[in-house]
Order: structure tokens, then C-alpha cells, then sequence
């Protein structure tokens, strides 16, 4: 994938997150030299294999796992530190080195606790499905210029002025929602102050390290994180995440000019899924979508929650790829449909006497659709053990053929099980 003129490639999520962008990032890692991660917070739950062994990394960029890749968490991301030291503790005592290789932006803004607090009690949080991780009430802050950043933490009289700030805020909105749990401004500096020294030795201006690797030919992976349809310009607003997830929020995200980027990774399931409300238009009926989380293991990473089951989404995908610019297509998880009798494809959605073949951004129009499908044959036999496209059953072949030309974007992947080697690379040089 990196190759001499290709030194910078995004990995976005071109459906409603979860993908299998870890497997993908952890892949491609291994002949990154930066691995960077761009937007959201501890909201994303990144899965990898290794062996026996199972990490799931909510805020350090999957490349971790890689000896000698450096890791970075960009200034797009909300970053919340005390589950972050908990992840790096975890990793250390599974044998993975992190220390000297791990940075963390200096211009992050910091998920408090007051934000979870709130994210967890709000009506509003309830009636989108959020993870209660504190995301949206940090972009807020961001937004409103009143959060608190990692640099903050080197001024303490700053910190308590920002922080009495917060937690009255926090506490107005805690109790306009009828909650009985109320914030401390003397409990969340204490906090804050037992974990500076620490989180401060990983600060950096993560964007000047990034733009310098650039300059000095390193090759550069920038992680994102949820996916493209719950990006919160570009997708089923309101039922998205707070952030820019698409590539278009990598620059920003990072630090780095948007044309430093020269190629964008968009990682897809071979069906889809959601977790969380908002539109799904090609969701199963039941009992299949039951049938389908089980064969997928289809629950949270990181709320354990079940996620809703759909057939693949053509129209979602080519517009993702239309949003981000994907220069390639990784397709994961084809081996949960092989025991499938048939499966389906959404081509176009069919409101009235109209069909639509382009994303629209009215959700009340999506709430009308009615998904027209194309339908396929199973191959009714394992894949995991293919390792080129010609290994794959010729009903497979069809499938991913038909994936491609819908989403107008050459296929670079597929994903065939959760170990590192179960992966078929299709034109790797493509992505
Ligand atoms: P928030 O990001 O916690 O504010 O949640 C907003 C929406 O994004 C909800 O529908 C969540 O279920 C969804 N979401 C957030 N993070 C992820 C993720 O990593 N994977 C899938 N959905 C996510």
C-alpha cells in the first residue's frame, strides 16, 4: 500500500463504524512508521487479533502493536485520560512497549469526567443511543471555546478557573435532566492533577512531528475512527457522533495540510450494521437479523450492545466513497455470510413513485424508502482460507464484483476472518 509516492494514506469507516478498521490499521501498520488517530474519543472500540490474544483500543491507534511504529492521538481527538492510562497499563502488561512511542497533542481537548456525567444522564444522549463516553458534551465544550486542552494542564490556575466553569455548567444541566449526581470542581482537579505529570510527558505538537516525518519520507497511516454515515456534516444527522470522521477531518484532525493526503482506505463490511438509533434502510427482519449478529459476534466493543443487522447498503457506500474520496475499498467479514442461502444488495431506495441512487440528507425521506435489492446466490462454503480472490468460491467472486462497480471504487481488501493473515490483498497497490 505505501509504496514511493504513496507515503500518506487515511483509513476511514465508510459505513455507520465498527468496519474492522483495527484488522486493517494493524495490517498496514507494519509498514507504517506513524500511525496517528484523528477524531473522536474513547467512544470507538478497535478490535485486533493477534494470536490468541484480543486487544480492543479505544484511543491509541491500533499500530501500537506494531514494535517501533510511533502513535499518535491528533488534536481532532477528544481524549479522556484516565481511560487512557488505564489502555496504556493494560498494554504494558500484555508485553506491548509503549512508553517513548506513544504522543499525544498538546492542543487534544479532554474529556472530563463532568462530560460523561452528563452524556450518560441527558435525554438527548438517550434518544441518539450514545455510548455515555462524554463525546458530545466535549465537542461542545470545544466548539463553545470554553474546553479544557491537554496543555491546559501545565497552568493549575487556569485548569480550576476552566474547570469551575465546567463543572457548574455540568451540574446545571445534570439537574435540569433530573439527575441526582452532581460533579466536584476540588474531585475532578485532584483527579486532573494526579494524572498531569504522566499524560504531560506524552504531549507534543503532534501536528510539527507528523508534517517533519512528511518532510523526512515516513510513511504515515491516519486512523479514523466510527464511520462516514455518522460523521456530523455528512451523515444521518442528528443520529451521528460529533466529530468528522470522513477524510476530510483527518487534515484538521492531525495538524497536517489536507494536501499532504494522497490516498484514502474506506473499510466496509460485507453486509451492514449499526449500533445505536437513527436510519437503517436495508435492517433484516427477524429471525436473519438475530441469525446474522450471532454469526458476526455483532455487539459493541465498547458497550457490549447488540448492533442492528442490515444487507449491504450500495448507495451508503458510494457515497461515503464520493465524500471521502476512497481511493480503495477493503471488504471485511465476507466469511460471515457463507453459510447464507441467499444474500442481497441495496441498489437504490424507492420513496413513492421515485428512486433514489444518491444519499439523501432529508431523513424523513429515508424514513419512507424502501430498499430495491439485487439478489445473489450463496456460495455455502467456507472462506477463510482463501488468500487470493481466485481461492473465493465463484458466487463470492460475483458478489465482490457487483460491491465494486456499485461503489465505483476498486476493492484493495478482503477480510476473510479475524486473524492478522486472514486477509486477501486484492490490487495493493491501489489503496
Ligand atoms: P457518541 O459518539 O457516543 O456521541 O454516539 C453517537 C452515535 O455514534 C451513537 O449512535 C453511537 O452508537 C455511535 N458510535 C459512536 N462511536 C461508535 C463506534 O465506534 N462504532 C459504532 N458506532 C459508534
Amino acid at each position: 500500500m505505501f509504496d514511493s509516492t504513496t507515503r500518506t494514506v487515511v483509513v476511514v469507516g465508510a459505513q455507520w463504524g465498527d468496519e474492522g478498521k483495527g484488522k486493517l490499521v494493524d495490517v498496514l501498520a507494519e509498514r507504517a512508521d506513524w500511525v496517528v488517530r484523528y477524531q473522536g474519543g474513547a467512544n470507538a472500540g478497535h478490535t485486533v487479533h493477534i494470536g490468541d490474544k484480543s486487544f480492543i483500543l479505544h484511543q491509541i491507534p491500533s499500530g501500537i502493536l506494531h514494535p517501533g511504529v510511533r502513535c499518535a492521538i491528533g488534536n481532532g481527538v477528544v481524549m479522556d485520560p484516565e481511560t487512557l492510562f488505564t489502555e496504556i497499563d493494560e498494554l504494558i502488561a500484555d508485553g506491548v512497549d509503549v512508553e517513548g512511542r506513544l504522543y499525544v497533542s498538546e492542543r487534544a481537548h479532554l474529556v472530563m469526567p463532568y462530560h460523561k456525567l452528563v452524556d450518560k444522564a441527558s435525554a438527548a444522549s438517550k434518544a441518539i443511543g450514545t455510548t455515555g463516553r462524554g463525546i458530545g458534551p466535549a465537542y461542545e465544550d470545544k466548539v463553545a471555546r470554553r474546553g479544557v486542552r491537554v496543555l491546559d494542564l501545565r497552568n493549575v490556575e487556569r485548569l480550576r478557573e476552566l474547570v469551575t466553569l465546567g463543572v457548574d455548567r455540568a451540574n446545571a444541566q445534570l439537574e435540569r435532566s433530573g439527575s441526582d449526581v452532581r460533579a466536584s470542581v476540588d474531585e475532578t482537579m485532584a483527579t486532573l492533577q494526579a494524572l498531569a505529570p504522566r499524560l504531560l510527558g506524552l504531549a507534543e505538537d503532534v501536528g510539527l512531528c507528523v508534517h517533519r516525518a512528511i518532510k523526512n519520507g515516513a510513511a504515515i497511516l491516519l486512523e479514523g475512527a466510527q464511520g462516514s454515515l455518522l460523521d456530523i456534516d455528512h451523515g444521518t444527522y442528528p443520529f451521528v457522533t460529533s466529530s468528522n470522521t470522513t477524510v476530510g477531518g483527518a487534515a484538521t484532525g492531525v495538524g497536517i495540510s489536507p494536501m499532504a493526503l494522497q490516498s484514502a482506505l474506506g473499510v466496509v463490511k460485507a453486509y451492514t450494521t449499526r449500533v445505536g438509533n437513527g436510519p437503517l434502510p436495508t435492517e433484516l427482519e427477524e429471525p436473519l437479523q438475530s441469525h446474522v449478529r450471532q454469526l458476526g459476534h455483532e455487539f459493541g466493543a465498547t458497550t457490549g450492545r447488540p448492533r442492528r443487522c442490515g444487507w449491504f447498503d450500495g448507495v451508503v457506500v458510494r457515497y461515503a466513497a464520493r465524500v471521502n474520496g476512497l481511493t480503495g475499498l477493503a471488504i471485511t467479514k465476507l466469511d460471515v455470510l457463507d453459510t447464507l442461502d441467499e444474500l442481497a444488495v441495496c441498489t437504490g431506495y424507492k420513496v413513492g413513485n421515485e428512486v433514489y441512487t444518491e444519499f439523501p440528507a432529508d431523513l424523513s425521506l429515508l424514513e419512507k424508502a424502501e430498499p430495491v435489492y439485487e439478489w445473489f446466490p450463496g456460495w455455502k462454503q467456507s472462506t477463510q482460507d482463501a488468500r487470493s480472490l481466485s481461492d473465493l468460491p465463484a458466487a463470492a467472486r460475483a458478489y465482490l464484483d457487483r460491491l465494486e462497480s456499485l461503489c465505483e471504487t476498486p476493492i484493495a481488501f478482503v477480510s476473510v476472518g479475524t486473524r492478522r493473515d486472514q486477509i486477501i490483498g486484492v490490487h495493493a497497490t491501489v489503496a
